[in-house]
């Protein structure tokens, strides 16, 4: 992490919020269309335009690199037209990468694009067994991990990645077919490391995508937690990306917004609405690379 955090534990009651550095992989939406339907976003009969899901895409690009943060590239795949979908390519800790396995044969071709990509890159890659569509349903929050089933990726993909990078896996039940994957229902705005580890890390969530056992996972161990509500979640409010004081959100989470200043936060609004069109918003664009060669 580059930047230390300076503030002491009682950051966590203040609003001073601390940037950490952050390497992600993205995708240009080259063959960005939607030709089929996967999730209850995507209509094939609605145009898409490609032109204008390439302007978007830059200005997430062009967001990040001003931050500071950097940016790997994966080629897109002619025929692939979900590949710049790029948190579903695997999920990354500590220079490990493990793999994805699409649940649709529509994406499946984009599995050995993205391990032979983490392989080139200097990641040790972990094949899957199971089905599992990489940070889509996998969020590291401060030591733990944050697993989601019930659409796409399955319950025992959640013990395999818990193998894989023994760490505590935390099993969370979507229920809302709008919201099929993990990081359409909960943002980590954490972790903040300090020299002892994770000090603080925090979450913000759409309470109604879960079932009443996960929601009640959710209360216990992020009391702090935002709760968003349904009209921020249902433009995709939550599938935003975060540095620990930037958070880059749709402009459309209005309401998102104002929790997240009232935080500490800064909101910076990136409109990604033709890729919304696939189902998909700013962290479904963004998958963080977590230690490896560079
Ligand atoms: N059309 C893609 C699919 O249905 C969208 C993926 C969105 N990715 C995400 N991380 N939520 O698989």
């Amino acid at each position: 992490m580059s930047a230390t955090p300076t503030a002491t534990t009682a950051e966590a009651t203040s609003t001073e919020r601390v940037q950490q550095h952050r390497r992600y992989l993205m995708c240009r939406p080259v063959h960005f269309t939607v030709s089929y339907s996967i999730n209850p976003w995507m209509e094939p009969s609605r145009p898409t335009d490609t032109n204008l899901a390439l302007q978007q895409w830059q200005s997430l690009y062009d967001t990040y690199t001003s931050l500071g943060h950097e940016i790997e590239l994966i080629d897109p795949v002619e025929g692939l037209p979900d590949m710049v979908y790029t948190a579903n390519g695997g999920f990354v800790i500590d220079g490990v990468a493990y793999g994805p396995k699409f649940r649709f044969r529509e994406r499946a071709a984009e599995a050995p694009a993205f391990i032979d990509w983490f392989a080139a890159s200097g990641f040790e890659v972990a094949e899957p067994v199971e089905v599992n569509e990489g940070e889509g349903d996998f969020l590291l929050v401060g030591d733990t991990i944050l697993a989601g089933t019930g659409f796409r990726s399955t319950g025992d993909s959640h013990r395999e990645v818990g193998e894989v990078f023994a760490r505590e896996v935390v099993s969370l039940t979507l229920v809302d077919p709008r919201f099929y994957h993990l990081d359409t229902a909960i943002a980590v705005l954490d972790p903040v490391e300090g020299p002892g580890g994770v000090e603080k890390a925090n979450i913000a969530y759409l309470p109604t995508a879960f079932d009443e056992r996960s929601q009640a996972i959710l209360r216990e161990r992020y009391p702090d937690a935002i709760r968003v509500s349904d009209s921020d979640g249902s433009v995709f409010g939550l599938n935003s990306a975060s540095d620990g004081k930037n958070v880059i959100i749709s402009p459309r989470a209005v309401g998102f917004e104002a929790q997240l200043r009232e935080r500490g936060y800064t909101p910076v609004m990136v409109d990604l609405s033709e890729l919304l069109l696939g189902g998909g918003g700013i962290k479904c664009c963004t998958l963080e690379l977590r230690g490896g060669a560079r």
